[in-house]
């Protein structure tokens, strides 16, 4: 069973979007809403989100936008938290093949 079917009456808020460094939706939103960064990356001043393995960044851009243009709605997903997860995994696997094959190219003899 999906974890969205275990946990049905989750508050959306606490939806993890830096799963790094554990920060929520809602936190990112509140971030959004009072402090008003500039620029995206200043959402990292949020408890660090998106300073580590870099997946969240894209949905990171997603709620500076959202939260810009509609301060008082929290911003939503197009998938599930299960995928979110799924997808970030392929990510890790696909970035540690990219280092290896870079690692293993840089030891080839010229
Ligand atoms: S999930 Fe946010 S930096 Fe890794």
């Amino acid at each position: 069973m999906p974890p969205d079917e275990k946990t049905p009456d989750r508050d959306p808020a606490d939806r993890e979007v830096c799963l790094c460094f554990h920060v929520p939706l809602g936190k990112l939103a509140k971030f959004t809403r009072l402090e008003k960064p500039r620029v995206c990356s200043q959402l990292s001043e949020c408890f660090g989100a998106g300073t580590g393995c870099g997946w969240c960044i894209p949905f990171l851009e997603k709620i500076f936008e959202q939260v810009r243009e509609d301060p008082e709605t929290l911003p939503t997903f197009d998938i599930s938290e299960e995928e979110y997860r799924v997808r970030r995994r392929e990510y890790h696997k696909r970035i540690n093949a990219e280092k290896m094959r870079d690692h293993r190219e840089g030891e080839e003899p010229k």
